[in-house]
């Protein structure tokens, strides 16, 4: 049960913003990780901003227990300090079971909670975990005075998730959009891999034995373990318009397999991944730009459909209302990087 429709855009603090009718569709081709704790990765996060399209401040998982005060309290100076131009500020939060969710939120959203576009909540059960934030967001921001409303993005990465992952989506104006978590997933679900995103060798289909030649190899085909997933995660996010990323490719040193598992997200709808080093960055920015050819190729469908209705053949492949629509998400795509991005805007020809 959801609130009452004539509520859901009300504030939910005497004195907070209005929540957004719309979530803003920006280039967000890569979330990238840091450590806050990290002096060494704190000092170049200015340098990075300029390369990314999202810098996120990382207090969760991959922070030692020991360092966990250090983080938050580094991410406060980095916000406070960093210009960012117009490259979003995001952070992990810790889980809100743990003992510091309660104090990062409040020491980031009074502090620099006017530089923060985004708080990523980790290990997201169902929408009550959603509700919980957004009531406690509304107070820190009427708290601190913020004009603009900070939003919330779900990591999917337990099966109960994934099971709620519609109510999930629906939760809250506030709802920015999910990622896919594929360890923590993994472990919640009890998949027996050890792996961080990607594929697995021993997750594969079989041809029958030849009835002439029973001894005769059998070919094989590797599947895709996070189809399912992610699959679910795009409708759940497409249906209410809010926008779906991969997570984590753990494998550092694999960037083609990297390519590939950031490739298959993109053209199942998400858009964007997180990027762990920044060898995966010039990755996620060839992925989640659509290429020059499919931009070129687009543009001439919408201009043989000047209206976008009717049917025409080009190079003979039928084109009507549908493609015209197919080829204006990757034409208004290639726009929107165009406007941030200037390689591509010069690769694009726009
Ligand atoms: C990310 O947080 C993951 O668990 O994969
Ligand atoms: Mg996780």
């Amino acid at each position: 049960m959801l609130r009452s429709p004539r509520d859901f855009f009300k504030p939910k603090a005497v004195g907070a913003p209005e929540p957004l009718r719309e979530i803003p569709v920006r280039p967000s081709r890569m979330i990238h990780f840091f450590d806050p704790s990290n002096p060494k990765m704190a000092a170049k996060v200015g340098d990075i901003a300029r390369q990314v399209d999202i810098v996120l401040g990382n207090l969760e998982d991959a922070v030692p227990t020991d360092r966990k005060i250090a983080a938050r309290e580094g991410l406060v100076k980095i916000g406070k300090e960093t210009d960012f131009g117009d490259t979003q500020l995001w952070t992990r939060v810790n889980s809100l079971d743990s003992p510091w969710f309660l104090d990062d939120m409040i020491q980031l959203v009074t502090e620099i909670g006017d530089k923060l576009d985004v708080v990523m909540v980790p290990k997201v059960q169902g929408p009550w975990d959603i509700f919980f934030v957004d009531q406690l967001l509304a107070q820190l921001e009427a708290k601190s005075g913020l004009k603009k409303p900070i939003l919330v993005h779900a990591i999917l990465e337990t099966a109960l998730g994934v099971a709620n992952v519609d109510d999930i989506a629906n939760a809250s104006p506030r709802m920015q959009g999910m990622s896919l978590g594929p360890a923590d997933l993994a472990a919640s679900r009890r998949m027996k891999t050890t792996r961080v995103g990607g594929g697995h060798p021993g997750y594969l289909v079989r041809t029958d034995p030849d009835p002439n030649n029973p001894e005769a190899p059998r070919p094989t085909a590797q599947q895709d373990l996070w189809h399912y997933t992610i699959a679910r995660m795009v409708d759940a996010c497409a249906g209410v318009g809010i926008l779906p990323f991969y997570g984590p490719f753990g494998d550092i040193a694999d960037l083609v397999a990297c390519e590939d598992q950031f490739r298959n997200a993109f053209l199942l709808g998400c858009v964007g991944t997180w990027t762990l080093h920044p060898n995966q960055i010039g990755i996620a920015k060839r992925v989640f730009s659509p290429s020059p050819d499919e931009v070129k190729w687009a543009k001439r469908v919408i201009e043989a459909l000047p209206d976008g209705s009717g049917a025409v053949m080009l190079d003979g492949k039928m084109q009507d209302d549908a493609t015209f629509k197919q080829c204006q998400v990757v034409f208004n795509l290639a726009k929107l990087i165009a406007g941030r991005d200037a390689d591509y805007r010069e690769l694009y020809g726009l």
